[in-house]
């Protein structure tokens, strides 16, 4: 196993993990239409690890393009990372996420049979779990969403299980995020969102700029012992490490199985404010308002089953990933 091919690789997650691809001495192909990103991060990646690799800008919806990378490559894994991620966008856009995480999907797959590629590692989430399971998650508790984004998680780990079910030869696994923060030591990536963010510490990140007057803190009247929303912050670097186990997870043993990847610890949003202090060495102000709709108390991983089948844990802690977040902030405040 050598190729492999990574859609949204110009993306947060997908860059860091071409970069610990490219360490370990794989050959990266990037498929994607730049929707959400830049092709500056293909410059960055190849700074960074002082390798090359290949680029495509080409839309998975566009099944020609994607069959002209898997006919001019011989990819042996496929690593899939493209897709829409803004939850409330979602609820507005519902079928533009559904046509393109869902149609994306089926034109990925359909061409991997095509030319007999037969291990695939997705990006699932943690939203997976919906709003009844009882912390921290396990693997097998059963999957439920409360909006379009999340759902196109549910619907696609479904369905490749059952492909996995019919084609005997497919090794399929579904890494399941937690909330994926920081950003890569060198400060040359990061996550870089359009506008407004709506994730806590990129949000965070602009307050600390300057750039937004002050966080708000959606609610401090949970079943918490602070008050406020508790998650499972996982660095994003030792995120692409597991990416890197599970492909050879997945050189090893067919069928469809759907891992965790967070630390199993969990941290309020006070707490990320103080460690996010401690880290630029600024005060973030921050309002306490009405909780956002559609979130929950507590979420955290159940990491057992990632050690056994993987082999691997997270390494990183908080102030790390603030301190990376920090970094990679203060040095692209023009974006990436
Ligand atoms: P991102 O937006 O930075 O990266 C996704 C990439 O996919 C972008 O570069 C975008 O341009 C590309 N893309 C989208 N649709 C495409 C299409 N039709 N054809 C080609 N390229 C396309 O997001 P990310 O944070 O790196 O997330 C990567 C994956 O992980 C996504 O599938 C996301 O749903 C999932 N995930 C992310 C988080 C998170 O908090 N960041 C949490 C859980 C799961
Ligand atoms: C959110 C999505 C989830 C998605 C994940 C991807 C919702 C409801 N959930 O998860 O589906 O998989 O992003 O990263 O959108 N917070 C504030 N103020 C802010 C922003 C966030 O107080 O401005 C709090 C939230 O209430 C929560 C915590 O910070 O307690 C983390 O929020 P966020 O970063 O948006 O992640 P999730 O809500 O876990």
């Amino acid at each position: 196993m050598i190729n492999i091919l990574v859609t949204g690789g110009t993306g947060f997650i997908g860059s860091h993990t071409c970069v610990e691809l490219l360490e370990k001495g794989y050959e990266v192909v990037v498929l994607d239409n730049l929707c959400n990103s830049k092709e500056s991060a293909i410059d960055r990646i190849k700074k960074i690890t002082g390798k090359n690799l290949k680029f495509y800008k080409a839309d998975l919806l566009d099944i020609e393009a994607v069959d002209k990378v898997f006919s001019e490559n011989k990819i042996d894994a496929v690593i899939h990372f493209a897709g829409l991620k803004a939850v409330g966008e979602s609820v507005e856009k519902p079928l533009e996420y559904y046509e393109n995480n869902l149609g994306g999907t089926f034109n990925l797959i359909k061409t991997m049979k095509k030319y007999n590629v037969n291990k695939f590692v997705f990006s699932s989430s943690a939203t997976v779990y919906g709003m009844d399971n009882n912390v921290p998650y396990t693997e097998d508790m059963p999957t439920s969403a409360t909006n379009p984004y999340g759902y196109t998680k549910v619907m696609i780990e479904q369905i490749l299980k059952d492909i996995t079910v019919a084609d005997k030869k497919l090794s399929i696994v579904a890494l399941r995020y937690f909330n994926p923060i920081g950003a890569h030591e060198s400060g040359l990536i990061g996550e870089d969102p359009h506008g407004i963010p709506n994730n806590l510490v990129p949000y965070v990140a602009q307050v600390a700029l300057g750039r937004l007057d002050a966080l708000r803190i959606f609610g401090n009247d949970y079943d918490t012992p602070d008050g406020t929303g508790i998650r499972d912050y996982i660095h994003v670097t030792d995120l692409a490490v597991g990416h890197l186990a599970a492909l050879e997870y997945a050189d090893k043993n067919v069928g469809f199985q759907p891992i965790n990847l967070g630390t199993g610890k969990g941290t309020s949003v006070l707490e990320v404010v103080k460690a996010y202090e401690k880290a630029c060495g600024r005060e973030i102000k921050f309002n306490i308002t009405e909780r956002r709709a559609g979130d929950i108390a507590v979420s955290y991983a159940e990491t057992t089953l990632a050690k056994k089948l993987l082999g691997w844990e997270a390494k990183r802690d908080i102030d790390k990933m603030c301190a990376d977040s920090w970094n990679f902030t203060i040095n692209n405040t023009e974006g990436m």
